[in-house]
């Protein structure tokens, strides 16, 4: 791998960094709250100084935000402290003047009801923090699930030169002689010791086991995804995704992002120019390549609409026709981002799918997907294999549509299990998550491994937020006959890390109202992945009947963010955003 990383890495020092810069040829930014002969020029240089700084810094140098997400509410992103200080470290080297900043950071261990209720707010916070600040360009440092998105969406909006340096994954967990996934082998041991397999003692001990370092989940989830996301807009230097959050190359390539945005102020590059909507579908091809999260799909549509591109949900199933799934990486393959690193990482990926590719997009150094892959090796075939040996013949993640999903659901076709794809069986309905988790381990649960479980109110209004309850746990009657799968269907997203047959993401949701609140136990329903298709077996005039008798649920706040997200929060297929922040 550190050959990879030095090939790509030596592509991005070459010359761009020893431009010869024309002072003069672009006017900064930060140069009106500094210049002048006003009180406030004069007085914003005084308060500035008041943290040490020479007269130097308000010399023609560009001043570079770092935008942090640290926090110790968010394990995953605790380390970018030092991953900021080698940022300031590059941003100094290239004769920029760095300035730290902090933003809301999302854990999606901690936050309640979930984070994704928090990444529009994010995402405005971010905007509004570069925007309103003496900023030439930004390095937005993230990691956990949402950050990522929150930042890119946030940056699209403010518009000034900016580049992503993700955190990382963390250490590939361990137990006795097994190493584990986080996020995906937690949810089946603890399924073990739920059903009486694993002892408490045992369970403490993979629980301090599971998540051995800072970074994020070490599995292919969101957060993996969203990295290896960022990298495929071109939004990251080349190589970024999969470097382990404690490897000293993540401070490598820290130090190197803060040196390239000092000239991507001086070449005025912007997320704009970047994130065109060839790099959009670059960014979806890799997604179905990678076999990545379906959360992916919320957050570029959302992402998309920030930059004004028009993008449908259909674009991800006709990119997923066509990309054949290579990462052999949990929850859909067996390994984990470490090996994804140690055998060449995204550039790896990209080089593999580039015909798939729009290969002359820029990318954050300047340089086009093409130029950026063209030296990446395989170091491990099992891990990233070859596109004509790949690990499912189509990407990870299909549409469906259907009278069940008039404007779409997806599934992770990678992570279900074969023979359920095309299923058709009773439902059997919970009303909310709710009352879900008040019977799931009731004994007496009337069903079978041909029930279709069908849980409402968990969308983007009706959780609220549209947390990740997807999942729907198995049934403990049906785990303890040994059966570990069955078709779940929910207007909920899943957690990255999550497997099983699960249709997520129906739209529009039960409460918006939609006609998944007019299934009933007992209503046949079909999934046909391979016809894309989800259908409710009810005759149309009685589910119209049934939703028009469906009792309305009161708002869930009356005030403050939430009712505001209440108010403007679009539907999944639209990608979650607030509708005033979509690029008019
Ligand atoms: Fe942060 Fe999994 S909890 S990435």
């Amino acid at each position: 791998m550190s050959e990879t990383i030095v090939k790509v890495y030596v592509n991005f020092q070459a010359p761009k960094n020893l431009m010869p810069r024309d002072l003069n040829s672009k006017p900064l930014r930060s140069k009106t709250w500094w210049t002048g002969k006003e009180y406030y020029n004069f007085s914003r240089r005084a308060w500035l100084r008041s943290e040490g700084f020479t007269a130097d810094v308000f010399q023609d140098r560009p001043v570079i935000g770092i935008c942090n997400s640290w926090s110790e509410l968010n394990n995953c992103n605790a380390h970018l402290k030092s991953v900021a200080e080698a940022v300031k470290r590059g941003v100094w080297r290239a004769g920029g003047f760095p300035l730290e900043f902090p933003t809301i950071s999302l854990g999606e261990m901690f936050m309640k009801p979930t984070s994704m209720l928090f990444r529009n707010l994010m995402s405005m916070d971010v905007e509004e923090s570069i925007r309103a600040n003496p900023i030439d360009g930004v390095v937005l440092l993230c990691g956990c699930d949402k950050t990522t998105p929150a930042q890119i969406m946030g940056a699209a909006s403010a518009d000034i030169p900016a580049i992503v340096v993700t955190g990382g994954p963390m250490l590939s967990g361990q137990w006795r002689n097994r190493k584990l996934g986080a996020g995906t082998d937690g949810r089946k041991l603890f399924d073990l010791y739920r059903t009486g397999k694993l002892t408490d003692g045992e369970l403490c001990e993979i629980e301090g086991g599971l998540a051995r370092s800072a970074g994020h989940c070490t599995v292919m989830g969101t957060a993996s995804t969203m990295a290896s996301v960022a990298e495929a807009l071109g939004m990251t230097l080349p190589g970024c995704a999969a470097i382990p959050a404690p490897d000293s190359r993540r401070l490598t390539i820290a130090e190197l992002s803060g040196q390239r945005i000092v000239d991507m102020v001086w070449e005025d590059l912007k997320p704009s120019d970047i994130m065109t909507r060839e790099a959009i579908e670059n960014a979806i091809a890799v997604n179905m390549a990678i076999g990545g999260s379906t959360n992916a799909v919320v957050h570029l549509l959302a992402i998309a609409g920030r930059l004004g591109i028009d993008l449908k949900l259909d674009e991800f199933d006709r990119i997923s026709t066509r990309t054949p799934c290579i990462v052999n990486v949990k929850p859909s393959g067996e390994y984990l981002m470490e090996d994804l690193f140690e055998a060449g990482g995204v550039p790896v990926v990209m080089k593999e799918i580039l015909p798939l590719l729009h290969a002359d997009a820029i990318t954050a150094n300047g340089r086009t997907i093409r130029e950026n892959v063209e030296g990446a090796e395989c170091w491990n075939r099992d891990v990233i294999r070859a596109a004509d040996n790949p690990l499912s013949p189509e990407g990870g993640t299909v549409v469906l549509t259907g009278n069940l999903a008039p404007r779409g659901a997806v599934i992770k076709q990678t992570a279900a299990s074969p023979h359920l794809l095309q299923h058709r069986g009773p439902a059997y309905v919970f009303e909310s998550y709710k009352q879900m988790h008040e019977v799931i381990d009731s004994p007496d649960l009337p069903v079978t491994k041909d029930t279709v479980l069908v849980m409402k109110g968990c969308g983007p209004k009706g959780a609220p937020g549209f947390p990740e309850w997807g999942q729907i746990p198995m049934p403990k009657v049906l785990l303890d006959q040994g059966i570990h799968d069955m078709v779940r269907i929910s207007d909920a997203r899943m957690s990255g890390t999550s497997f099983g047959t699960v249709v997520l993401h129906v739209a529009p949701e039960s409460a918006a109202p939609g006609p998944l609140a007019a299934v009933e136990t007992g209503d046949e329903v079909e999934l046909d992945t391979a016809g894309r298709r989800l259908t409710l077996h009810v005759p149309q005039e009685e589910i119209e009947r049934r939703m028009a008798a469906r009792p309305v649920a009161p708002p869930h706040y009356d005030r403050g963010y939430g009712w505001m997200f209440l108010q403007h929060v679009n539907q999944a297929d639209e990608g979650c955003d607030f509708d005033f922040l979509r690029k008019k």
